[in-house]
């Protein structure tokens, strides 16, 4: 059956940062290169969502934005319908993303050359937002095997014993390796964040996109004895609004937020732009219908990509994504270092994928690909990735 999603739009020459951007990222590479970097998708957003921005497109005047209870609202209702937390709406900000609000989050609550961790392999920009911050960077790997990943809730405690470590950023659900924390493993955190008193900044920008037999769980459910935390959500990722710049952050302790709206206040972070706030109410209103369709579609390209790489690539490790719209590929049988492997994708396969040591050292020899796209675009995007590899087989034990 065809599906809304198979549509093939043309994103070139739309200041698309995935399609338009890729020279500026990567170098010289073919004109033809396909983007399957970058988490956005291919795919139209909700039609409740295009509907709202253009009735206010077609208003004419767009002049500041108020904050209107009615969006925090919605916020508050996503929060409970989808993942059963209830959330005070007064306790919501307004940010122009996730990262601008973890960097207000560490100048509010961590002061220069205090410890903030961090557990690679993780999204690129959790690096920088600490050290550009002139806070100190703690790594904290999470451990692998056989492709699974898991929090060192050893090392976690070791480090966060040290006083000057004020903080953990957490990556929940976790880009790029697609784990959905359990209740288990976020209770362990609490314990480790309560014994120590280390804040916890929960990111949980991909909490809806979230693979059938998982259960995203807010931090703050569990954190219930400990008022420790900061969540970031958006909709941003789920409906493929993120180029709005608009995202939520949740405090539900006083001092916590008293500290972090002297920041929110301190870098005027508290316009809220209006085709952001128009879409993050349309879509947390009447979106659902639409995330869960394209969760299946998603759900059938993740499960096409990884019966091409057991068949094709066998060589090639992945594990099955919890969550999110990203696989994360082993490629070191391949015996190449990461920048060999790109190279070898952007210049012999013509497709981009994120290479595995931007997430860390940890992700040297891996490769990140984002299957939020039209079937046909990831049929072409796996052979060009076949393609790449062409001469090489290496041993499958
Ligand atoms: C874990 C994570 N956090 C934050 C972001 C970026 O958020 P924003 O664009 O709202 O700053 C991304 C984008 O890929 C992400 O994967």
């Amino acid at each position: 059956m065809v599906s809304s999603f198979d549509k093939v739009i043309n994103r070139r020459n739309t200041d698309s940062l995935k399609w338009d951007g890729m020279k500026e990222r990567f170098g010289s590479i073919p004109d033809d290169t396909l983007p399957m970097w970058v988490a956005d998708m291919d795919f139209l957003s909700p039609e409740p969502v295009i509907k709202a921005l253009r009735e206010r497109v077609e208003h004419g005047v767009f002049g500041y934005a108020s904050d209107p209870l009615s969006l925090f609202e919605a916020v508050a209702e996503w929060m409970k319908r989808v993942h059963g937390w209830n959330v005070d709406p007064g306790s919501i900000f307004t940010a122009p993303g996730v990262m601008p609000a973890i960097g207000m989050a560490i100048r509010a609550l961590t002061r220069p050359g205090e410890k903030v961790i961090i557990m690679p392999p993780v999204y690129p920009p959790f690096f920088r937002i600490v050290e550009d911050n002139e806070r100190v960077l703690v790594q904290v790997p999470l451990i692998e095997e056989k492709g699974y990943y898991s929090m060192d809730f050893e090392e976690l405690e070791r480090a966060c014993g040290d006083k000057a470590v004020k903080m953990v950023l957490l990556c929940s659900p976790h880009n790029p390796v697609g784990r959905v924390w359990t209740e288990r493993e976020l209770d362990k955190l609490v314990k480790i964040s309560q014994k120590t008193d280390t804040i916890i900044i929960s990111d949980e920008i991909h909490a809806d996109l979230v693979h059938s037999g998982n259960r995203h769980i807010p931090y703050a459910t569990r954190a219930k004895e400990t008022s420790l935390w900061i969540t970031c959500v958006s909709p941003s990722k789920t409906f493929n609004i993120p180029g709005l710049n608009t995202s939520y952050t949740i405090i539900a302790d006083d001092a916590l937020r008293i500290a972090y709206s002297k920041s929110h206040r301190a870098t005027a972070a508290t316009h809220h732009n209006v085709f952001g706030l128009v879409a993050a109410k349309a879509a947390y209103t009447n979106g659902d219908t639409w995330r869960r369709e394209m969760l299946a579609y998603v759900e059938q390209n993740l499960e096409q990509a990884i019966t091409f790489f057991q068949i094709s690539m066998p060589w090639v490790g992945l594990t099955r994504p919890e969550g999110t719209y990203l696989l994360w590929l082993d490629f070191r049988k391949s015996g190449l270092d990461s920048e060999k492997i790109t190279e070898r994708l952007l210049q012999k396969g013509r497709v981009a994928l994120d290479p595995g040591h931007w997430f860390g050292k940890e992700g040297e020899g891996f490769q990140r690909l984002n299957v939020a796209c039209p079937a046909e675009l990831l049929e072409d995007g796996l052979r060009r990735i076949r393609s790449a590899f062409a001469d090489i087989r290496p041993e499958v034990e």
